[in-house]
C-alpha cells in the first residue's frame, strides 16, 4: 500500500466513523491494514486477530494435468502450476504427497492439485482450484489430493470456502482442523465431510474421535441434510470458538456441536480422497471425483473477549461486504 493510498483510507475511515446508521458503515470497504481485529457473525460471534484470503478465481495458465498412472510417479509428482510455488500460497500451505492406503493403495499426489478453467455457463470466475481423486486402471491404485497449513498453531477460527464437489461415488471431500495425538482418543479434529456416495444434500459434521477402541461415540458426529446441494457452488464455513464447533452453509447455521470440540492449536486441511475403505467406499476403475474451490478465507486466532477500545480500535467484518475477502468497518473506537 503506497503512502497516498494509506492517507486516503485514513480519510475515508475518519468520515465513516461519524456515520450513525450501521448499514452505511457496514457496507464500506476498508483497507485491511487498518483492521485491528475481525468480528464474525452467526450464532457464536467472536473477535479474531488475523485474516487471510486465497483467491483462485483468476490464476494464470490453468490446466488439468493428465493422471500419472504409476504409484511412485504419482507420489513424487511436481506441482502443476507456478502459483503453487508462489509466496502467496507457500507461506501458508503445503501440498501433501504421502501414501495412505486402505483396501486400495492410495497416494496423495501434487499432480491431483491444480488450477482449472471455469467452463460453467456465465462463469463466476475464470479459474478455480481443484482437488482430484482418481482410480487409476493401470497399476490398480488411487491418487488423491490434500493441502495442509504449514502452521500447526491455529487456535480458534472461522474458515470458509466457496466450493462444490462432483464426480464418481467412492470419494470423500473435506475441510477440517487436525491435531494429532499419542493415541486415537487424543486426536482433536473437526470435520466437514462430503461423501460422493451420499445423497447430494447430506454432509457429515464431526468432532473426532467418533470411534475409540472399536466403540463409537455417536454424539461426535451429525449427518445433516443441508438446504440445497453440495454439487452447486456454496460457501461452507466452520467456526471453532471456545467449547463449540459450528458449521454453516451460505451463512446459515446447519449444525453445532459442543461434544469434543477441539481445544488445542491445530492444522487446517482440505482434501479429496478414496482408499476403498468403509468410509470413502470404493471408486470404480477409471473414475474420479473433484472438490473445486474458488476461494478460501481464514479468520483466526481469537483474542480474549476483547476490551475493544484498548485492543481493537477498528473492528472489521468479512460478513457484510458484497465481495468475499474484502473487510468492512463495523466500529471504530479511540
Ligand atoms: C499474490 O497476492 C497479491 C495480493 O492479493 C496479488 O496481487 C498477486 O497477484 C498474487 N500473486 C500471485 C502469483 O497469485
Ligand atoms: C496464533 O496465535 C498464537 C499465539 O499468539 C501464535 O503462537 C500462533 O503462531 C498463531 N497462529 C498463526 C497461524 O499465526
Ligand atoms: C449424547 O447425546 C445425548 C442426546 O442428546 C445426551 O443425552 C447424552 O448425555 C450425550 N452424551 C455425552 C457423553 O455427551
Ligand atoms: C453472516 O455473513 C454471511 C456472509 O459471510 C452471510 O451470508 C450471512 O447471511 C450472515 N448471517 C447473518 C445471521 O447475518
Amino acid at each position: 500500500m503506497i503512502a497516498s493510498q494509506t492517507h486516503l483510507w485514513a480519510a475515508v475511515l475518519t468520515v465513516i466513523s461519524f456515520l450513525a446508521p450501521q448499514q452505511a458503515v457496514a457496507q464500506t470497504p476498508i483497507n485491511p491494514a487498518l483492521c485491528h481485529c475481525y468480528l464474525t457473525n452467526g450464532t457464536a460471534p467472536r473477535y479474531f486477530t488475523n485474516h487471510k484470503f486465497f483467491d483462485f478465481r483468476n490464476i494464470a495458465n490453468p490446466r488439468v494435468p493428465p493422471p500419472i498412472n504409476n504409484r511412485d510417479g504419482s507420489t513424487n509428482a511436481p506441482v502443476t502450476n507456478a502459483y503453487f510455488n508462489s509466496a502467496n500460497f507457500t507461506n501458508t500451505w503445503s501440498i501433501q504427497s504421502w501414501v495412505d492406503s486402505g483396501a486400495i493403495y492410495n497416494t496423495y499426489s501434487k499432480n491431483d492439485v491444480y488450477i482449472e478453467s471455469n467452463t460453467d455457463p456465465n462463469p463466476a470466475s475464470r479459474t478455480y482450484l481443484t482437488l482430484r481423486t482418481y482410480r487409476h486402471p493401470a497399476g490398480n491404485f488411487q491418487s488423491s489430493a490434500e493441502i495442509q497449513s504449514i502452521s500447526p498453531n491455529y487456535q480458534f477460527l472461522s474458515m470458509r470456502m466457496y466450493s462444490r464437489t462432483r464426480g464418481a461415488s467412492g470419494a470423500v471431500s473435506a475441510m477440517f482442523t487436525y491435531r494429532g495425538g499419542a493415541t486415537e482418543a487424543d486426536v482433536q479434529e473437526a470435520d466437514m465431510e462430503i461423501l460422493t456416495s451420499d445423497p447430494n444434500n447430506e454432509i457429515h459434521y464431526t468432532n473426532q474421535p467418533s470411534m475409540v477402541s472399536g466403540e463409537s461415540r455417536p454424539n461426535a458426529t451429525h449427518e445433516i441434510a443441508i438446504p440445497g446441494t453440495w454439487t452447486a457452488w456454496r460457501t461452507h464455513r466452520y467456526d471453532w470458538t471456545p467449547g463449540l464447533s459450528s458449521w454453516y452453509v451460505d451463512g446459515r447455521l446447519v449444525n453445532s456441536n459442543a461434544f469434543q470440540a477441539p481445544v488445542d492449536p491445530a492444522n487446517i486441511l482440505f482434501n479429496t480422497w478414496s482408499d476403498g475403505g468403509s468410509w470413502s467406499g470404493t471408486m470404480a476403475s477409471g473414475q474420479s471425483a473433484q472438490m473445486q474451490i474458488q476461494w478460501i478465507e481464514l479468520i483466526y486466532n481469537n483474542t480474549a473477549e476483547p476490551s475493544r477500545f484498548a485492543h481493537c480500535a477498528n473492528v472489521c467484518s468479512l460478513d457484510r461486504g458484497t465481495q468475499p475477502g474484502v473487510p468492512s468497518l463495523v466500529s471504530s473506537g479511540p
